[in-house]
């Protein structure tokens, strides 16, 4: 099967996966209007190319953080990987070193932290974490990670309570029993079960666990999930080094603006202070284009990985990372940039069509 674009990839997930593992993977809130609109609000946003400058010659390389990543895209933390490919999320860390990227490995992982990092050993990673009502274990993560050399810590900050997704309640979705989220190896129950106040964030938590989970680390700290310009001063304030502007992929509030639609807002109350970066719905290079025209620094990518992992593991979401790469080359070229530092808000049309 010739895969020439992401779409490919999702139907050949969607024709392959098990039941169980599509509609985890699929999911969105309610009546999933975040979820598509994610994708559908790109659609809506027309480019203004320039022409007559000399592109022979484009280098799509960008830093987060400081450090350098060879294009604008990296992974978002996306739980369960095993589901979709035995290796699970190992093969998802060789596919982002391969590509010199930065993968944010989820808390909700079925291959360990240790597993991940001796994978890949070089790859640039993040580690994503919840504050659990249980602070002790997740200062224990914390330290766990950084001693293996995890780069910084990803505070999820839009699930107190997991998003209403039907598809769950319908099939009562349950893990596997042969796979593990093994980075609560020792506390599990029965079989895999996790206890419930792993399930998600302590629904207490406030800015003030910022300043707690500040104390315990020194690495930078990103808040993922962050809609308005209100939370983004207040992470400024907080003095967080990134946010990532998502809606958890639509799984959360439905309802929401696609965060391409929240993207302005946000760049604009920032005013460069941080880097601000953005997911949902990036599935093509004239998606990434747009985001970063628009004031995102980095974009990141949740299901079309699960889809490369779902069709041939590790060289699967290479392929995809490549697709990404080729087409975000070519747009960027085709609309007059040489590289990353000359796409700017001018590319963007902001007339009513
Ligand atoms: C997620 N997401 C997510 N986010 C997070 O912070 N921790 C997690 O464990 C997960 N798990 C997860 C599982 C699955 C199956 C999906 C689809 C998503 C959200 C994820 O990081 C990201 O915000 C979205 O997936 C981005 O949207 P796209 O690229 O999937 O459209
Ligand atoms: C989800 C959790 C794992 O979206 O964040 O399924």
């Amino acid at each position: 099967m010739a895969m020439v674009c992401l779409n490919d990839f999702e139907k050949y997930a969607k024709e392959h996966l098990s039941k169980t593992a599509w509609d985890y993977y699929s999911a969105g809130a309610d009546e999933c209007c975040t979820r598509d609109d994610n994708v559908l609000a790109y659609k809506r946003i027309r480019l203004r190319p320039r022409v007559l400058r000399d592109v022979s010659e484009s280098d799509t390389r960008t830093t987060v953080q400081g450090t350098e990543i060879s294009f604008p895209v990296g992974i978002s933390p996306t739980g369960l990987h095993c589901l979709a490919w035995h290796e699970g999320e190992t093969a998802t860390a060789r596919a982002a070193e391969a590509f010199n990227t930065c993968y944010i490995t989820s808390t909700y992982s079925t291959s360990s932290v240790e597993e991940i990092v001796a994978a890949a050993p070089n790859g640039y990673r993040w580690f994503q974490i919840y504050v659990f009502q249980d602070r002790k274990f997740s200062e224990q993560i914390v330290r766990r990670v950084e001693a293996l050399g995890y780069k910084a810590i990803v505070l999820t900050a839009d699930v107190p309570y997991f998003g209403n997704r039907r598809n769950f309640i319908l099939n009562q979705f349950k893990l596997p029993p042969h796979l593990q989220l093994k980075i609560f190896n020792g506390l599990h129950q029965q079989e895999n079960a996790v206890p419930e106040k792993y399930h998600t964030s302590d629904p207490s938590i406030t800015w003030k666990d910022v300043h707690w989970l500040q104390s315990i680390t020194s690495l930078p700290i990103i808040i993922k999930g962050i809609l308005t310009k209100e939370d983004a001063e207040l992470a400024v304030e907080h003095g967080v080094q990134g946010i990532i502007v998502s809606n958890h992929g639509g799984r959360q509030l439905d309802g929401t603006l696609a965060t391409i639609d929240a993207l302005s807002e946000i760049v604009g109350a920032v005013k460069g202070r941080i880097e601000v970066y953005l997911d949902g719905g990036i599935r093509t290079g004239s998606d990434i284009l747009k985001a970063l025209a628009l004031g995102a620094k980095c974009v990141f990518i949740g299901r079309p990985v699960l889809w490369g992992l779902a069709y041939k593991g590790e060289e699967g979401v290479r392929e995809v990372l490549q697709i990404l790469k080729n087409e975000f080359r070519l747009a960027m070229t085709l609309s007059g940039c040489r590289n990353v530092a000359e796409i700017n808000r001018n590319l963007i049309q902001f007339s009513k069509l």
